[in-house]
């Protein structure tokens, strides 16, 4: 039954990508997208898209929101919008406060006002594994692990993390919530490492790397992510967390280096030209050392698991950024 869902945040990277893998999975369905269009929006990601109506406005907003749900018969909400930059949370905390504990707080309520107990309506809660902390050189976050965020984005998340844990024990709420490892991929703000790395070294500009660049991150291709978001909105267990994560952990001089590479041979220069970029800069403060994610709840009991390899999603995410 084609059907209008919801996406917040779809002006952004992981938004923008997953509309994309929607529209492809679920062609005759409509897609509604509530976006603020900040400065990490781009409505271009959007163009041509059939059968998608752009709502600008913001999440903290309680009226739009449910009125957005009862007017669209909405059952089925992906709640993706976000302030999302660690380093813009040191420098200025408070709209992460703002979007990211008070927009989520709203969007339950709106959620909840609006579906009135309805169980067959679900909210899907997008969040990190920054949630977590940070990893010695063993181990990895799963389900069961206990918060310790670390920076004001994470904290946010955390206590939004929270927020829908109790709209499900306290309110009966039908929500399931992912928490993922670092995306790349196309359509990402050019501040984010892998994008920023990349047009760098095509203007020959040097490419920042923070502290002594052996911070360890464990890197998802977005497209990956977006059918993990499908799968856990259509066969996840209501009040379940899934963590997602592409066993694939690199540390940033690494990946930089790969990057390095692969960008000489895209752009037919001799391997080795780029690496002269990096430049160390004074780290990020309390930068996490490692994050690393256990996937095998939502492989095992979801039947979910990554397509691409990092080789392939490099190849591809540079295609974007330098076509
Ligand atoms: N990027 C990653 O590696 C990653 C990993 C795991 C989880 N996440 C989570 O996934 C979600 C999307 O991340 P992203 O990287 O696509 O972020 P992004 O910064 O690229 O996009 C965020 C989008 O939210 C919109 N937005 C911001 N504040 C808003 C508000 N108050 N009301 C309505 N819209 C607003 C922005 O305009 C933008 O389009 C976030 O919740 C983030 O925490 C991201």
């Amino acid at each position: 039954m084609p059907q209008t869902i919801l996406v917040t945040g779809g002006a952004g990277f992981i938004g923008s990508n997953f509309v994309h893998h929607w529209r492809r999975q679920h062609p005759d369905d409509v897609i509604l997208v509530l976006d603020k269009l900040t400065y990490a929006a781009d409505t271009k990601q959007l163009e041509g898209i059939a059968n998608l109506n752009l709502v600008v406005g913001d999440v903290q907003n309680l009226e739009l929101v449910r009125h957005l749900i009862e007017h669209h018969g909405i059952t089925k909400v992906f709640h993706l919008a976000a302030e999302s930059h660690v380093d813009r949370s040191i420098t200025g905390p408070a709209s992460f406060i703002q979007t990211n504990l008070v927009g989520t707080f709203t969007m339950l309520e709106a959620a909840r006002q609006a579906w009135a107990g309805d169980a067959t309506c679900r909210f899907l809660h997008i969040s990190t594994d920054e949630v977590y902390g940070s990893l010695g050189d063993t181990g990895k976050f799963h389900e069961a692990m206990a918060y310790a965020p670390n920076s004001p984005y994470s904290a946010s998340k955390a206590g939004s993390d929270h927020l829908v844990r109790a709209y499900h024990h306290t309110f009966g709420l039908n929500v399931v919530t992912t928490n993922c490892s670092n995306n790349y991929g196309p359509r990402q703000h050019p501040e984010k490492l892998i994008p920023l790395a990349i047009t760098r070294m095509a203007k020959g500009e040097p490419i920042p790397i923070y502290g002594d660049g052996q911070n360890v991150r464990d890197w998802l291709y977005v497209e990956d992510h977006c059918s993990a978001l499908e799968t856990v909105m259509l066969k996840g267990v209501a009040g379940e967390t899934y963590c997602v994560g592409g066993d694939n952990e690199q540390k940033n001089l690494d990946l930089v280096d790969l990057l390095c590479d692969s960008v000489d041979v895209h752009l037919g220069r001799t391997v080795g030209t780029s690496r002269k970029l990096k430049t160390f800069v004074q780290d990020r403060a309390g930068h996490d050392r490692r994050y690393a994610i256990d996937a095998t709840k939502i492989q095992t009991e979801l039947g979910w698991k990554p397509a691409t390899t990092f080789a392939d999603g490099l190849k591809r995410t540079i295609a974007f950024y330098l076509p």
